[in-house]
């Protein structure tokens, strides 16, 4: 392929090409799940797909795909070198049940290879080893299908294992496996890592990650840390870049051991940043489009050069697109929760800038930037743009200031103390809202010594800290209610009846992907792809209100969790559900006592949510209701408002 692909192509050819296998394309959901209270962030394209692959039927079929916004919090410390980012899009292709291993395999490659240019010769895949203790076999099925691929490229692939790596010589370069087998530390996919790590009930299976080969002239290799060991596919040193990864997610976590999932699924999710970089040859992925505008503008703004300060650039790079794409997706930065995340971005941007450059208010100048870089698959970022802008500086403007009074206080008090303390860390934390990171700097520059406990004293107070936020965000899920008054419990059972209404409006594929109830008025996000007509929006009303006033009971019923998924109740994070279940059930009255034998399938039954609560007792209590505005939230994702008239 002679002309470089543009990001926006590489993300449409790859939906392209899995349509034309039989794919439906779905759009991106939220980076924050709501109603979702175990995970902040949508950090891979399969999270949003749990429910189908646990077995429940997607209402558009067995062959899905798309370019899901992800955000890894836990890759923060990680983003300055060649290759990490905290966001990223993963562009993704599922089969529940359908497709298995040769489609998938063949497919991928097809389109690596033939569809945006990837040369086979530099393509290196890993597959999974076995696991003794859980009698799990090696992918031998795997590897015949990869060499049956490279084969068909004039490559003869040869196969190696762990043990015959660990004793090449230190940096070795000429790395001879095109096939390599790792254990279920490296390929094994669940969203809890290994085997043994897997909560009962886990969906997971082994997996064949596909790497990039920068060549050995790629001068990362011998900088890095790893140039005294031997060099691998999975040995971190920048040579080869993990471009994708194929699911065979076939198997679901037992008391003892595994058991089958109802059907064998394929969950395939690669880095768009990453095969970007890889079409380009270009092992860093922040000379790729999706980042060289920030890094201009941040040159222009500070007189400097990326090749100066590559890992501040890249931190803040990184960081302020991340921020901007979390904002937009409604997090402000706060002292708890996801808020806490982008407070902790911006931050630590602002301390990056810093150590290089006097420039002031830098972080809101380069919103542009990441606005330009999306407009086509994101065009929604410009008519919030302002607005981000506004946040950002005030948030810059707030730790300008935060800084300076906390670094009053800090010298006021080693001066007193003489040592930097873990209580003293907390304290300065808690009340300025200080990193770690910028006072230890501080007390470096300043020469205070360090108490030897620090870092542990501090994470375990900032343990503490998250595990409280965390009991909060609980609080805050139990159905996005503002308090339990009358009216938001009226306005609650309300949502219910609008999730329902607006799947018979406008089809099975509406799910719920947030709520916020005041008394004053309810608020309902809900994916479905474009505006609601006038006409829509009036059924949806009409259908609602008819449910009212027929005065229909709402019940509870307490189920096992599984009996529950089982009796098709509405559960859109039924695997984060603890194991008993409350399901709000409203019904056309009835003499019948609700038991799970008569849920499924009960023509009765107009609404029956996994939910907890709480709710009234009948939907005359809400009193008529009027849906008086729509909009658009993010791609794919409406939001409907509704009060009592
Ligand atoms: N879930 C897998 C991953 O995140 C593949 O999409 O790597």
């Amino acid at each position: 392929m002679s002309t470089p692909l543009s990001a926006n192509q590489v993300r449409q050819l790859f939906l392209e090409y899995f349509v034309k296998q039989g794919h439906v394309v779905v759009p991106s959901a939220l980076l924050v799940p709501e109603n979702d209270p175990t995970t902040l962030f949508t950090s891979s394209g399969m999270q949003p797909m749990i429910p189908y692959l646990l077995g429940e039927t997607h209402p558009l079929g067995s062959r899905i795909c798309n370019s899901q916004k992800c955000f890894r919090a836990q890759d923060i410390e990680e983003v300055g070198d060649n290759r990490h980012t905290t966001f990223f899009e993963m562009l993704g292709n599922w089969s529940f049940g359908d497709y298995f291993k040769e489609e998938q395999l063949a497919w991928i490659f097809d389109f690596l290879v033939n569809w945006i240019g990837l040369r086979p010769d530099r393509l290196f895949v890993t597959v999974f080893a076995g696991d003794k203790t859980h009698n799990l076999p090696a992918d031998q099925e795997a590897v015949v299908l990869w060499q049956k691929l490279f084969a068909s490229q004039g490559i003869k692939a040869e196969v190696f294992t762990w043990d015959q790596i660990a004793n090449q010589p230190a940096g070795n370069n000429s790395f001879p496996a095109r096939i390599m087998l790792y254990s279920a530390e490296k390929n094994w996919w669940s969203r809890s890592g290994t085997p043994n790590q897997m909560p009962v009930g886990e969906p997971g299976g082994p997996d064949s990650e596909i790497f990039y080969d920068f060549g050995a002239e790629c001068r990362l290799h011998e900088k890095s840390v790893f140039a005294n060991q031997p060099c691998h596919l999975n040995c971190d040193c920048g040579r080869y870049l993990e471009i994708g990864n194929s699911v065979f997610m076939h198997l679901q976590r037992t008391v003892d051991n595994f058991v089958d999932l109802p059907k064998r699924n394929i969950d395939f999710g690669g880095g768009l940043e990453r095969i970007l970089a890889a079409t380009f040859h270009q092992p860093d992925v922040f000379q790729t489009e999706l980042f060289l505008p920030i890094l201009h503008q941040l040159e222009s703004l500070t007189q400097t050069t990326y090749k100066q300060y590559p890992r501040p650039y890249r931190i803040i790079a990184d960081h302020i697109k991340a921020s901007v794409m979390l904002i937009a997706d409604g997090v402000l930065p706060d002292r708890k929760d996801q808020g806490y995340l982008v407070r902790r971005l911006l931050r630590r941007a602002m301390r990056q800038a810093r150590s290089f450059s006097g420039a002031e208010n830098l972080l809101p100048k380069l919103v542009d930037s990441v606005v330009k870089i999306y407009h086509q698959p994101y065009p929604e970022l410009s008519s919030v743009q302002t607005k981000i802008e506004e946040v950002i500086a005030q948030e810059s403007m707030k730790f300008e200031r935060t800084l300076n009074a906390g670094l009053r206080e800090f010298n006021k008090l080693v001066t007193r103390q003489q040592v930097l303390t873990g209580e003293l860390a907390y304290h300065l934390y808690e009340t300025y809202g200080f990193p770690l990171e910028i006072l230890l700097d501080e007390a470096r520059a300043n020469q205070v010594p360090l108490a030897d406990n620090l870092d542990d004293l501090f994470s375990q107070t900032k343990q503490l800290h998250l595990k409280q936020s965390q009991a909060g965000l609980d609080q805050k899920f139990k159905g996005g209610l503002a308090d339990h008054s009358a009216r938001t419990t009226a306005y609650h059972t309300a949502t219910h009846l609008i999730h329902q209404a607006l799947r018979r409006v406008l089809g099975e594929h509406v799910a719920q992907k947030g709520s916020n109830i005041t008394p004053e008025r309810l608020r309902f996000d809900f994916s479905h792809p474009q505006p609601l007509t006038t006409q829509q929006l009036a059924q949806v009303e009409q259908q609602v209100n008819d449910w009212i006033e027929q005065s229909l009971p709402v019940t509870k019923i307490t189920l096992e969790k599984a009996e529950a998924l089982k009796s098709g109740a509405l559960a859109f994070f039924a695997e984060r559900y603890p194991n008993q279940v409350d399901v709000y059930v409203i019904r056309r009255p009835s003499d019948q006592q609700l038991s799970i034998a008569n849920l499924a399938n009960n023509p009765d039954i107009i609404s029956m949510e996994v939910c907890g609560g709480p709710h009234v007792t009948n939907t005359k209590e809400i009193g008529k209701l009027s849906l008086f505005k729509e909009k658009s939230v993010s791609a794919g994702v409406r939001r409907v408002y509704a009060k009592v008239v």
